[in-house]
């Protein structure tokens, strides 16, 4: 028997500083065998957001430690791995240049490959880490610093469908419970509020509904959170829940007219598929509101509804561990020692760029 692929994964583009070993055996399934994430959660939330200076000192601090970690979990030494891959993309320049240099350095003194992952690549690809998802199929990712549609047709081989045109969703949730006096991260707070209020009192705007495209906009709908919120002051326990259920039930019914438009895409460029698959990814895929709706739209239109175990579907080391792994599996090229980082990167070169999306050019 043939012995597995063996791959060391570096993540530093955001606020969380995280290094894996993930395995590919010889029949393609993949092996998490160690996998560490240090959040930096506690050193940002001061400030209500991230901040890219005290990122990428944390990221500094953390690395060397983390990466020891993950090999001594796996007990394997750095000579045991075949290659290294590092975030190189989209995300904040100076986390991404400790986690790239650090891969560079190591790959040079043992003599190894090194694969410079896009980050949305290793979130495109999780699916097939835990789940063994054939191509083609549709995901949706949905964090802090993106919200897009894209069509996965295979390694490298990704078509975006849509993208926001102004606020990432994950965005939409912290700025909405900024002005609610709610803490940071926005969305876990928002959607506990909501557990207790009234979906219907408010009538948000549901913006882009209808329209053929399929891209997300949500700075609308904030600014309607902010007038409503400015019209109740003072606001009151039951006024936040109300707003934030009613904000939720908006988001709800956006997603499912877009994604619902996207299967519909998806079902007629692939007649044959007969069960095909949606993936979910990014924190706000922790939401159960938005899960439910996602699930049940997949369930209405025979789509099989797949969402990576939350630890995943957020940042981490493993998918691009992996994301690096299928690449070496497929026999394609490693990188370039002068492979520089890349603020922005987007996954479908195609693609137009839109206005103001990912304009925090921060998370992913
Ligand atoms: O993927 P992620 O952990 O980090 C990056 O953006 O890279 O996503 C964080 C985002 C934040 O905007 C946070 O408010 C949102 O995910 N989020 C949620 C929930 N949990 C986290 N949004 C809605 N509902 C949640 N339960
Ligand atoms: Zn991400």
């Amino acid at each position: 028997m043939t012995d597995p692929l063996r791959i060391l994964g570096i993540e530093t583009s955001c606020d969380e500083t995280a290094a894996a070993i993930v395995l590919r055996h010889p029949d393609g399934r993949g092996e998490i065998v160690s996998d560490v994430v240090l959040s930096q959660l506690d050193e940002h939330s001061a400030y209500g957001g991230v901040v890219p200076e005290i990122a990428a000192r944390a990221h500094v601090e953390a690395l060397d430690t983390l990466i020891e970690e993950a090999l001594a979990r796996a007990n394997l030494s750095l000579a045991d791995v075949d290659a290294i891959a590092a975030t190189a993309g989209p995300g904040l320049i100076g986390g991404l240049l400790v986690g790239l240099m650090t891969a560079k350095a190591m790959a040079r003194a043992a003599d190894k490959p090194l694969y410079a992952v896009n980050h949305l690549e290793g979130h495109a690809l999780t699916a097939r880490l835990t789940d063994g998802l054939s191509f083609p199929y549709l995901m949706l990712l949905v964090s802090g610093g993106h919200t897009q549609l894209i069509l996965v047709r295979g390694v490298g081989d990704y078509q975006r469908w849509g993208t926001t045109i102004d606020d990432a969703l994950g965005e939409a949730f912290d700025k909405t419970a900024k002005l609610l006096g709610l803490p940071y991260p926005g969305g876990p707070a928002v959607e506990r509020a909501a557990l207790s209020g009234d979906a219907d009192r408010f009538s948000f705007p549901r913006p882009l509904v209808g329209e053929a495209r399929l891209d997300f906009s949500f700075s609308g709908l904030k600014t309607a959170v902010r007038q409503t919120a400015t019209g109740l002051q003072p606001l009151k326990t039951q006024d936040v829940s109300d707003i934030c259920a009613s904000f939720q039930k908006a988001v709800s019914r956006t997603l499912k007219d877009r994604i619902g438009r996207g299967l519909q895409r998806f079902r007629d460029l692939y007649p044959a598929i007969e069960k095909p698959s949606l993936v979910v990814a990014g924190g706000v895929a922790a939401n159960k509101v938005l899960r439910q709706t996602l699930h049940d739209l997949c369930a209405a239109n025979n789509f099989t509804f797949v969402a990576p175990p939350m630890r995943l579907c957020t940042d981490n080391a493993a998918m691009i561990a992996w994301a690096g792994l299928e690449r070496l599996a497929e026999g394609l090229p490693a990188d370039d020692l002068a492979t520089a980082p890349r603020s922005r990167w987007p996954l479908d070169p195609e693609a137009a760029a839109k206005i103001g999306s990912g304009k925090r050019g921060v998370k992913a």
